[in-house]
């Protein structure tokens, strides 16, 4: 029989991505073979939030988080906080996400786009839920808005967290947890290595991303839930702790962190 040993938990994944349109089932069936014991599927769009909610009634391992990710706000409006909520009220919904900021690109307009990142905190706040936190290129007016909007009393994850070691001991001080992936493991990720190092274990969870941002030696392949052994192995090498402590750390972390029981 297979050693019953932790199993990895994946936080942040997008098996509604279309993408794993041709082997879905499938894929998700294997991974409890490849050590992955649960995993989180979020929502970014109304589509995606809708398959999110479909998909995780169907595996017992799988859970979701419904929300608006920045780039998909524009034609947002209240129905969609109201549909949100009903969609929470589910027992395998477990976060509201993913919400936050995007400079990235021009579009949406800022003001539109911390609108409703505003708006779903509050929504957050409304239902005592977790959230996850998409932020990139837009580190002072993410802080700025948690803080105007019930941060400190809220919990979540940093996803992709992508700022400065400064940034991310405020967050830790603010008592959320870092979503660590792929990018960790890339050549040029020096900054993201000094935030793994600072960080305690017990506030850092493990995230795919997938399909995007797969770990090396694989970077540019689709990514799933299976290839978080490498990212595993790199925290290991950077924090001198056990692959096994990590494992069962983050583990522990997101069973916490998203009140699973
Ligand atoms: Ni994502």
């Amino acid at each position: 029989a297979r050693k019953r040993g932790y199993m990895i938990f994946d936080t942040h994944a997008h098996y509604d991505d279309e993408s794993f349109d041709e082997d879905r089932e499938e894929l998700i069936f294997s991974l409890k073979n490849k050590g992955v014991g649960t995993v989180v599927n979020v929502g970014a769009s109304v589509a995606s939030t809708k398959k999110t909610f479909e998909i995780v009634k169907k595996y017992d391992f799988m859970y979701g988080a419904v929300g608006i990710h920045p780039e998909d706000v524009e034609r947002l409006d209240e129905s969609h906080m109201e549909w949100l909520k009903s969609l929470a009220a589910d027992k395998k919904i477990v976060a509201i996400g993913e919400i936050g900021l995007d400079y990235h690109y021009d579009e949406p307009e800022r003001e539109v786009q911390k609108k409703w990142f505003a708006r779903q905190l509050d929504l957050a706040y409304e239902l005592d839920m977790p959230i996850i936190i998409h932020s990139r290129d837009a580190a002072a007016d993410t802080l700025d808005i948690m803080k105007a909007h019930h941060g400190d009393e809220l919990n979540g994850v940093i996803h992709c967290f992508s700022y400065s070691p400064e940034m991310a001991q405020i967050y830790l001080d603010m008592g959320y947890y870092l979503g660590i992936g792929g990018v960790v493991t890339f050549k040029n990720s020096k900054k993201l290595k000094e935030v793994v190092k600072m960080t305690p274990l017990e506030r850092i969870v493990l995230e795919t991303d997938c399909p995007y941002l797969t770990p090396e030696p694989y970077r540019g392949k689709r990514n799933d839930s299976s290839y978080l052994k490498y990212v595993v192995e790199c925290i290991s090498e950077l924090k001198g702790i056990s692959t096994e402590k990590i494992i069962k750390t983050t583990c522990e972390n997101a069973v916490k962190m998203y009140r699973i029981k």
